[in-house]
């Protein structure tokens, strides 16, 4: 069974944040089996009865979930033979094996979940899914009208067409195009193969969203737990509700 640190414990069961929760523990308002306790790295299984100010608390979650804003040169992987760093690097998960949710390119940028959770994972990357994601290309020049249309209908790569997409210019940085595109598929490289395909090979790739979960303002390389909200925000509020989050 999974055991856990006593603050970890309570931060999932939603009495406190982490932070909080050492203090809590620390005023020797916890007890664990009926007995006081007041160090925070405490080990508690689901088994054990721990209770706040004589109130049996149990933690709503058990597993983890974080969104990063991968930075350029960083591999999306848990580990590398070669000692370059990896997304899970960047994180301090407390213990927690965390895998990345699906992959982006090592050069390119943005939000990427990680997490120990199996069926999480599956249900964002499983392509019968089709979550959508975005994405923002830098390219040279303007693609015009014309070749936007060929991106939203589909453009035939070595690996079949690709689904219709969106695509947009949004805005202009000197003499280059930023493109956002949003797809439904994860195939290896696709944004980067898209463009390409259609002329306009990519200078610089971020990804802004999964589903309505966007970045927003984390800084490259920052983390953070995902928040109630955010579930909301990727899957949607009735299905992230049927999901259980
Ligand atoms: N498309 C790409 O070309 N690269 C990524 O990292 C993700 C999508």
């Amino acid at each position: 069974m999974e055991e856990w640190r006593l603050q970890k414990y309570l931060a999932h069961s939603g009495i406190a944040s982490r932070r909080a929760a050492e203090d809590i523990i620390a005023e020797g308002r916890v007890f664990v089996n009926g007995k006081r306790v007041t160090d925070p790295a405490t080990k508690v299984t689901l088994k054990d009865r721990v209770t706040v100010d004589g109130k049996t608390v149990k933690p709503t979650r058990t597993k983890t979930y974080i969104i990063l804003n991968k930075p350029a040169q960083v591999l999306s992987t848990a580990s590398d033979d070669r000692g370059r760093t990896c997304v899970v690097d960047l994180v301090d998960a407390e213990g927690a094996r965390l895998y990345p949710v699906g992959r982006l390119d090592y050069d390119t940028k943005g939000i990427i979940l990680l997490t120990d959770d199996g069926d999480f994972m599956q249900r964002i990357t499983h392509p019968k899914f089709e979550m959508w994601k975005t994405y923002e290309a830098v390219v040279k020049g303007e693609p015009d009208e014309e070749t936007l249309g060929m991106l939203r209908a589909g453009v035939e790569l070595e690996d079949g067409k690709t689904l219709p997409a969106e695509a947009d210019v949004v805005r202009f940085k000197g003499n280059n195009a930023v493109v956002r595109v949003k797809i439904r598929e994860g195939r290896n490289r696709q944004v980067r193969r898209m463009l390409e395909a259609v002329g306009y090979p990519v200078l610089d790739l971020k990804r802004t969203a999964l589903g309505g979960l966007e970045l927003g303002e984390l800084r490259p390389g920052k983390w953070r737990h995902m928040k109630h909200r955010d579930f909301e925000s990727l899957f949607g509020k009735n299905e992230a509700k049927k999901l259980g989050f």
